[in-house]
């Protein structure tokens, strides 16, 4: 038998037992960091119904306020999409001129309202229910504008997800939340707000001019809160 196998092959079934573990290690590590939520719904973009709903030249181009269509992002928890009577005020029959917008890519909105049906949008932002509390109306009337959370939806043709939307990510900016923090008439200038930090540096280090002084402002007021404790966010 020596002479079949020679020596070193005694070590191979220590040697595979090892390997094997390693390799599953890997598998774990590899599992664990790219199917964490974390990794993989940054950049998230389902497709959307019909042409979609293109922010770039409803914002960008047309100079749209968010809370044109949004309507509940200063009063409400929970923000809203706009029903399709919104989309109808200037897309029925006549309001946009058919060479502008071809009827074509305008039919589905048309459809939809004829047949008294919402638009099934796909939504893209969603925070796991055994996350108690994002009071989306506090963080906007505290200056945080939808640029920090949503990125540049002014130049997004559809809109995909920007930032993690992870608990480090929500306890980064409570930590500090200065570089995010903007006048509150502000908010929905996405691109003022684009400009004024990237004027104060690109990149990670941003920062909001005169962030440190609009926090000192926010901490006056009676109810401030930049919770860290579990009990705020979950059960
Ligand atoms: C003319 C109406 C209109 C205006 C103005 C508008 N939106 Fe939207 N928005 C929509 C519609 C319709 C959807 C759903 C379709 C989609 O997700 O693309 C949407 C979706 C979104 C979403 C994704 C929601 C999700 O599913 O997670 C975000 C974020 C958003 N809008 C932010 C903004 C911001 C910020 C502004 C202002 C800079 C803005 N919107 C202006 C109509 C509008
Ligand atoms: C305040 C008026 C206004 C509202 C409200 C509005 N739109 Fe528009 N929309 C326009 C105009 C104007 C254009 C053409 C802009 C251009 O191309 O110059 C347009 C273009 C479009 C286009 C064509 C894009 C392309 O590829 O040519 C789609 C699709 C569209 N809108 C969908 C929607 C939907 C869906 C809603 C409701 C959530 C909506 N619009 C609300 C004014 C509006
Ligand atoms: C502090 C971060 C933050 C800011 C600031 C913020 N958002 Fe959001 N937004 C979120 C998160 C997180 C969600 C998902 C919430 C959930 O699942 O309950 C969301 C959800 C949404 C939705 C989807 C609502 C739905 O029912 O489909 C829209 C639309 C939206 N935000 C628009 C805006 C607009 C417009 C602004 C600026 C006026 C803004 N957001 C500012 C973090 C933010
Ligand atoms: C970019 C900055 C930023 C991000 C990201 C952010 N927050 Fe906040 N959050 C704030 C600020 C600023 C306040 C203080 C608001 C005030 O007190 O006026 C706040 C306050 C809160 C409060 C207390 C509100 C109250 O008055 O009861 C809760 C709860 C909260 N955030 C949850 C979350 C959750 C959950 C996330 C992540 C999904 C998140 N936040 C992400 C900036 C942020
Ligand atoms: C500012 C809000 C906030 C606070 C405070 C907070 N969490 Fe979270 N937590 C979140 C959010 C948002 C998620 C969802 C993350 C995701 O979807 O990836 C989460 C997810 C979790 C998860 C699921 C695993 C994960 O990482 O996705 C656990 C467990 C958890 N939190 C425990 C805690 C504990 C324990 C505390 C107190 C030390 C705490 N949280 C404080 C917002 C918060």
């Amino acid at each position: 038998m020596s002479t079949i196998f020679p020596k070193w092959m005694n070590h191979f079934p220590t040697a595979s037992a090892f390997g094997g573990a390693m390799a599953l290690c890997t598998a774990v590590g590899v599992v664990w960091y790219y199917f964490t939520p974390k990794f993989w719904e940054v950049g998230y973009m389902p497709t959307q119904p019909g042409s979609g709903f293109p922010h770039h030249i409803h914002v960008g181009k047309l100079g749209l306020d968010c809370r044109y269509c949004h309507t509940q992002v200063e009063n409400s928890a929970e923000a809203n999409v706009p029903n399709v009577a919104t989309c109808i005020g200037c897309h029925a029959e006549n309001r946009v001129r058919d060479d502008i917008v071809p009827p074509a890519r305008i039919q589905f909105v048309r459809d939809a309202y004829a047949a008294d049906e919402s638009i099934q949008w796909r939504r893209i932002h969603k925070l796991p229910d055994f996350v108690r509390n994002f009071p989306h109306n506090v963080h906007v009337d505290a200056g945080v504008s939808c640029y920090s959370c949503h990125g540049m939806i002014g130049r997004m043709p559809v809109v995909h997800q920007q930032e993690p939307i992870s608990m480090g990510w929500c306890l980064d900016c409570h930590r500090d939340p200065t570089p995010h923090l903007v006048p509150k008439d502000k908010v929905t200038d996405l691109f003022w707000v684009e400009e004024q930090l990237a004027a104060a540096g690109n990149g990670p280090t941003q920062r909001s001019p005169g962030g440190e002084a609009l926090l000192s402002e926010l901490q006056k007021k009676p109810l401030h809160l930049l919770p860290e404790n579990c009990g705020a966010c979950h059960y």
